[in-house]
């Protein structure tokens, strides 16, 4: 938001509860996609290694969700990365993209199960063919959180992100972790890139998927103030 309200209790009245009609630049993300020749450049001992990766990302619209007067659409992400040689993960990441509308705000929340926790931001126009969102160690709104072992042995000190829509539906992103590995004095870009084609279209919100019809449903709509 540009600027906050006084009133940081009263919820937005009117919102539609459709969530795919109102990601915004994010529209082009939902659903389920695939990419067979992502390059992954990591650190290792020897220097860094540069590998070749399968990934599948599963975006699905979650219901319109609001912090008092701030109304997000968004979509919750599950990506899973193995490679040709072996089953095992090699990369696995949980989060949300959010769009709000109001502002153009578009965040993106990163969890790795390596005890490691994101949120970046950007802005971006609705109709955008590229999105760039980015977070920096040691901010508190836009920041990178770690377990104490990643802060004294490979310390993130920003993340980055580049998302690209291509013109056969299809995406890229190219994404830039950059690290301070314990024992080098130069910072290691911890390099990403793939691009998805999609493999399954996504499935309307929950709150999309309700009969307005059904009393309850009804009810509740009501009680949210949801347009129908
Ligand atoms: C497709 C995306 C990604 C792939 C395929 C990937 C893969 C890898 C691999 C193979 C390693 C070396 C693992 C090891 O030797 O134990 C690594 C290390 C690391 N990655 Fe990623 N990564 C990805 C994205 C990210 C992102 C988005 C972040 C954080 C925002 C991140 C943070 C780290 C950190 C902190 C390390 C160093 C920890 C360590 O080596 O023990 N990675 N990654």
């Amino acid at each position: 938001m540009a600027a906050f309200p006084e009133d940081i209790f009263t919820e937005p009245s009117d919102v539609d509860p459709d969530t795919l009609a109102n990601l915004g630049p994010l529209r082009r993300l939902a659903g389920s996609w695939e990419g067979r020749k992502g390059v992954d450049i990591s650190p290792k001992p020897e220097g860094p290694e540069r590998r070749v990766y399968i990934e599948r990302i599963d975006a699905v619209p979650i219901d319109p969700q609001a912090n008092g007067p701030q109304l997000f659409y968004g979509l919750r992400y599950h990506i899973h990365v193995n490679t040709e040689e072996e089953d095992i993960t090699f990369h696995d990441q949980v989060g949300y993209w959010l769009w709000e509308p109001a502002t153009g705000l578009v965040l993106q929340t990163v969890a790795i199960p390596r005890g490691q926790v994101a949120i970046a931001s950007g802005h971006a126009s609705p109709d955008a063919d590229r999105l760039v969102v980015a977070a920096e160690r040691g901010q508190t709104e836009y920041g990178i959180c770690s377990t104490a072992f990643l802060e004294y042995a490979f310390r993130t000190d920003s993340y980055r992100i580049e998302i690209v829509f291509n013109a056969d539906g299809s995406w890229s992103y190219d994404s830039n972790t950059v690290l301070s590995v314990r024992g080098t004095a130069a910072p290691f870009s911890h390099r990403d890139r793939n691009t998805l084609v999609k493999v399954a279209e996504p499935e309307p919100n929950p709150l999309a998927k309700i009969d307005p019809n059904v009393p309850a449903a009804a009810q509740l709509a009501q009680r949210l103030g949801l347009r129908r």
